[in-house]
C-alpha cells in the first residue's frame, strides 16, 4: 500500500557528509566539549562566553556548508510526493530549508535564531552573539541562542505527536537514538500502526523497533529511497 503520510525525523547524520560534525561519533562535538557546560541552562549561567563562542563556531561553520543529496532528496520528496511529508529535525543548521524542504520543524531548535531568555522573544541571530545582548523587545540583557538545551522542552511537541499518530510511513535519518523524546517517535508512530524504516550507517539504539533498515551513507540511500516511493 502507498502510504499517505510520511513523517520523517532526521539527526545529525544527515548533516555529516556536509561537513558537520556529529555528536557521538569518535571525535565527535560531545568528545571535545562536555555536554553540562555548552547545552544546558546551569552551563549558560555559569559560563556564557563560552556557550555563545560554541554556538557562534556553530552558526559560522552551519552557514558555510551546502546541503548534500540526503538534504536534496527529502525536499523533492516533499515537492513531488501526492501525500503528505513532515519533516522533523533536531538540527540545529538550516540545510533543509537551504535544500528547498518548504515545512521544517526544528524541535531542537535553530542557530539562525535568539531567543529572549526573559520576555522568550525570537529573533533572527545575527552572526556573533554576545553574552548581554539586549533583548530587541523587552530590552533585557538577556539574549542567548534560540537551541533547546538539556533540560528543557523540545519545540512543537503536541503538533509532532498529533503527526505521530497519523502516520503510515515513519523514517528516521541518521539519529542515534540516544536521546528523547526524538528517539522514543518510533515506538509511537508504531503504536498507531506506522511502517517504519531507519536510515543509519549502523543500526541505532532504537534499531531493533524498526520494520526495515537501510545502511549506508545518507547521501547515497536517501535518493535511492525517495525514487521509489516517487516511482520514478
Ligand atoms: P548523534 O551524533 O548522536 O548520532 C548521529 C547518527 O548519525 C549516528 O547514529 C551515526 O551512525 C549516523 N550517521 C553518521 N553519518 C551518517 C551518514 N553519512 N549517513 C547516515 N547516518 C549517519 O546525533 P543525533 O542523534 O542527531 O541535541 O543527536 C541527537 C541530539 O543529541 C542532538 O539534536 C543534540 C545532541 O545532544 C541537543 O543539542 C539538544
Amino acid at each position: 500500500m502507498m502510504p499517505q503520510k510520511i513523517v520523517i525525523l532526521t539527526g545529525a547524520g544527515i548533516s555529516a557528509e556536509s561537513g558537520l560534525g556529529t555528536f557521538r561519533a569518535e571525535g565527535g562535538l560531545w568528545a571535545e566539549h562536555r555536554i553540562e557546560d555548552v547545552a544546558t541552562p546551569e552551563g549558560f549561567a555559569r559560563n556564557p562566553q563560552l556557550v555563545m563562542d560554541f554556538y557562534n563556531a556553530r552558526r559560522a561553520q552551519a552557514a558555510a556548508a551546502s546541503p548534500n543529496a540526503g538534504h536534496e532528496a527529502l525536499a523533492r520528496l516533499e515537492a513531488g510526493f501526492s501525500g503528505e511529508v513532515i519533516l522533523i529535525t533536531q538540527n540545529v543548521d538550516d540545510l533543509h530549508e537551504k535544500a528547498g524542504s518548504q515545512r521544517v520543524m526544528h524541535m531542537h531548535g535553530a542557530l539562525t535564531g535568539a531567543l529572549c531568555g526573559a520576555c522568550e522573544h525570537r529573533w533572527p541571530a545575527p552572526d556573533r552573539m554576545s553574552p548581554g545582548d539586549s533583548c530587541p523587545q523587552c530590552n533585557a540583557p538577556a539574549a542567548r541562542p534560540d537551541i533547546v538545551w538539556f533540560g528543557e522542552m523540545p519545540y512543537d511537541m503536541d503538533e509532532i505527536f498529533d503527526h505521530l499518530s497519523g502516520a503510515d510511513l515513519f523514517v528516521s535519518i541518521g539519529t542515534s537514538g540516544n536521546v528523547y523524546p526524538a528517539a522514543g517517535f518510533v515506538a509511537e508512530a508504531r503504536r498507531h500502526g506506522a511502517q517504519t524504516i531507519e536510515f543509519n550507517l549502523e543500526p541505532s539504539e532504537v534499531g531493533s523497533q524498526f520494520d526495515d533498515i537501510r545502511l549506508g551513507p545518507a547521501t547515497r540511500t536517501l535518493p535511492d529511497w525517495v525514487a521509489e516511493v516517487l516511482g520514478s
